[in-house]
């Protein structure tokens, strides 16, 4: 599915301001776009080129490179699998199985009303209460499926 964004352009730049146009913030400035929209809309790389003065391949690496940064719409909530070892061994593949079928998504896409994106990550540094997923900031530990499922329908009542 489509989806389309409307920019505040003067927003993005008061962003680019904020750093005196440094091309070394760039990752900085990648990241407070990101905050407003979940995501750095593709019509901003541009501008980022013109006005920092960067070429249009390394906004495209740092993009790659940052999982908290893409340049693909993302949901209101970043469901991150935790698929580190002590999780991994824990069942932390039975937990993405369940919240890929509840979800209706594979792993790293986004749900079609923006709600949730679904992604694997490496350790988060709480093996002890593996598995582990964490919902944007929070951290939610001890997992079995059917304990991922009520935690993330959790944040799917949040909004309705
Ligand atoms: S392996 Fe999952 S938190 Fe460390």
């Amino acid at each position: 599915m489509e989806h389309f964004v409307e920019i505040d352009w003067q927003k993005v730049d008061e962003i680019i301001e904020k750093y005196n146009g440094n091309r070394e913030a760039l990752l900085m400035i990648m990241q407070d776009i990101s905050d407003i929209y979940n995501y750095v809309p593709p019509d901003v790389v541009p501008v980022l080129v013109n006005k920092l003065g960067v070429r249009e391949s390394l906004v495209y690496r740092v993009a790659t490179f940052y999982k908290t940064i893409s340049l693909e719409p993302r949901g209101k909530y970043i469901v991150n699998v935790c698929t580190g070892t002590a999780c991994h061994v824990r069942g932390a593949d039975k937990i993405m199985d369940a919240l890929e079928e509840h979800l209706n998504i594979k792993e790293g896409q986004t749900t079609d009303d923006l709600l949730f994106t679904l992604q694997g990550v490496r350790c988060v540094g709480c093996c002890a209460s593996g598995p582990v997923i964490t919902v944007n900031q929070k951290t939610h530990g001890g997992l079995d499926r059917a304990s991922a499922l009520e935690t993330v329908k959790f944040y799917d009542q949040c909004v309705s």
